[in-house]
């Protein structure tokens, strides 16, 4: 199976396209607007949550979709729902009221049940929360999986940091990743980590001459069931653990150890051990901070570590790994670098586009040969439904696909309204000054005319750009053509030819004709190009 990215919301992409008991491990980490007041959310006072969802999707609102979920829950749509799991939602709806904790308990238990569905009868389910919604995650999955013969196996502490100041509470320190199984019987891999100092002075008392550590262990058969071997060994009578023969190998390779009074304890070397079996409290693995070079600056990016010891854990080589809610991509990368195969899904182009980016950065090119890419434009059709899809979960998508694709995804995607009305990206290329020269790119998708590029040209003298894109959905009039010649034509030493000041792209020549912006940037894309851009070399080829 190739690997496959869907842009596109979860719940549509899990019923049409992922078959039953095809994957074996999913991890998801759903958005969760965590630092609003939980007295807020749970009581549904206060008028925040409109304003934010429209700033971005991590919150949730009472909704058509909500009620709409709802309903499909509660009318058990497609058999998908348990008995408990119809009861429990329908209760929830009595205790929480219809506000933004049950928007986001069903939009859970939609995506859980199809979750449930796609998984093997020995895959394996995380779910990565934090502590103010855990417990009706918790309750949610065992409706589900529990009531099918699932196993609920651990609630993994994730300890991000050492300290967060919370006033007038204790410091928010962690997460909490739910784990649970399809079957009794699942694939499970011990994985392991090397023990602290503490433990190996605790333990690991004892030294040979050349310094090697050991602690010892008990050779006698005292108290073992199964009995042993009795014979004398060092002038003592007694039942041992292991034939005298035996003994007799491990003593010439000085593999016994001797006490004071000449009993003898079987060696166990600190180099031998795999390490401490990993316990569900994990203090090891630190949240990405800016100065880790893992970090592409995406908001709720998570450590490779913290996946890599899920994946090792719950899957093996070859085996298909799933992420629905995946972000910048943090298990596509792991399953990638690990072997495995794996499924990603993301609502938000600029998910997509980072993730393209991070998987050809890391592997290089020919990895995204074995992507099959879906939901993304592909033609003229597909490309007026993305203009035309009105959904208030995702603002702004066509622009930001438009963007993105045009720039190979190099341009950063303009995150803020109102005083930068007009901006959708902006990209960087070095110039003959010290500081690098910004190009905007604005995309439009409905009528355009001449004033559309008299307006570009405002916001580029405004913002100091000396290059414009713009990307329009329908044909542009001769007027704007000339209009935009008119801007005139700019030159530096670094471009091979001079370009013009205003550019005029189709979506018809970015689909059919591949046109792209040819620039050589080292952009992190979710950055904030001011303080993030590093510009490592640039050629500019603006055919005009
Ligand atoms: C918390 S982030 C995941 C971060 C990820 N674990 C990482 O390390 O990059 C949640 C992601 O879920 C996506 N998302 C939210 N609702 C979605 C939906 N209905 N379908 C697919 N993706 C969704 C968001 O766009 C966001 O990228």
């Amino acid at each position: 199976m190739p690997n496959q990215l869907f842009y596109g919301d979860n719940l549509e992409v899990l019923r049409r396209h992922i078959k039953d008991e095809s994957v074996d491990l999913c991890y998801i980490d759903p958005p969760f607007n965590s630092k609003r007041n939980y007295n807020q959310i749970y009581n549904n006072v206060g008028k925040e949550d409109q304003a934010q969802a429209q700033a971005f999707i991590d919150t949730w609102t009472w909704d058509d979709y909500a009620n709409q979920g709802l309903e499909e829950i509660q009318t058990n749509y497609l058999g998908r729902f348990t008995a408990q799991s119809i009861d429990l939602i329908s209760g929830l709806v009595k205790v929480l009221g219809k506000g933004s904790l049950l928007a986001y308990l069903v939009s859970m238990t939609l995506r859980v049940a199809e979750i449930y569905r796609v998984l093997k009868p020995t895959g394996s389910f995380y779910l990565h929360c934090d502590p103010s919604a855990s417990h009706y995650l918790k309750i949610i999955i065992d409706a589900i999986f529990c009531a099918q013969g699932g196993n609920y196996l651990s609630e993994i502490i994730w300890k991000r940091t050492s300290s967060h100041s919370d006033s007038n509470k204790y410091g928010r320190v962690h997460d909490v990743i739910l784990y649970y199984s399809k079957n009794s019987k699942v694939n499970w891999n011990e994985q392991y980590q090397s023990y602290d100092q503490k433990y190996i002075d605790q333990y690991y008392k004892y030294s040979d001459p050349d310094g090697r550590k050991f602690m010892s262990g008990d050779i006698g058969a005292a108290g073992l069931s199964g009995g042993g071997y009795e014979y004398e060994w060092n002038n003592i009578r007694r039942v041992w653990r292991v034939p005298e023969s035996t003994m007799q190998r491990l003593d010439s390779e000085n593999r016994i150890y001797y006490t004071k009074n000449g009993f003898p304890r079987m060696k166990r070397y600190l180099d031998e051990m795999q390490g401490l079996p990993i316990q569900d409290t994990w203090t090891d693995i630190e949240a990405l901070r800016s100065w880790h070079s893992e970090k592409l600056g995406y908001p709720t990016q998570k450590p490779e570590a913290l996946l890599e010891r899920i994946i090792k854990a719950s899957s093996n080589e070859g085996d298909v790994v799933l992420d629905a809610y995946c972000g910048c991509g943090t298990t596509v990368a792991v399953s990638q670098r690990l072997d495995r195969q794996w499924i990603g899904i993301d609502i938000t182009y600029q998910s997509i586009s980072l993730i393209l980016k991070r998987l050809e950065d890391a592997f290089g090119q020919g990895v995204l040969e074995n992507i099959v890419l879906n939901g993304i434009p592909k033609d003229m059709n597909s490309a007026v439904a993305l203009a035309n899809k009105r959904d208030d979960r995702t603002r702004k998508e066509f622009e930001k696909w438009a963007v993105l694709t045009y720039s190979n995804n190099r341009a950063v995607i303009n995150q803020k309204k109102g005083a930068d009305k007009g901006i959708d990206g902006i990209a960087y290329f070095r110039s003959e000054k010290d500081d690098p020269e910004k190009i905007i790119l604005q995309v439009k998708s409905g009528k355009v005319s001449s004033r559309d590029i008299r307006d570009l040209q405002g916001t580029m003298t405004r913002e100091n750009a000396v290059l414009g894109i713009f990307i329009t959905l329908e044909k542009p009039t001769r007027d704007m053509i000339k209009e935009a010649k008119e801007a005139g034509i700019y030159r530096s030493q670094y471009m091979s030819n001079p370009v013009d000041k205003i550019r005029i792209v189709t979506i018809q020549e970015i689909i059919e004709d591949q046109k792209r912006l040819d620039i050589l940037l080292a952009l992190e894309v979710l950055k904030s190009a001011e303080k993030q851009m590093e510009v490592r070399q640039v050629t500019l080829d603006l055919d005009s």
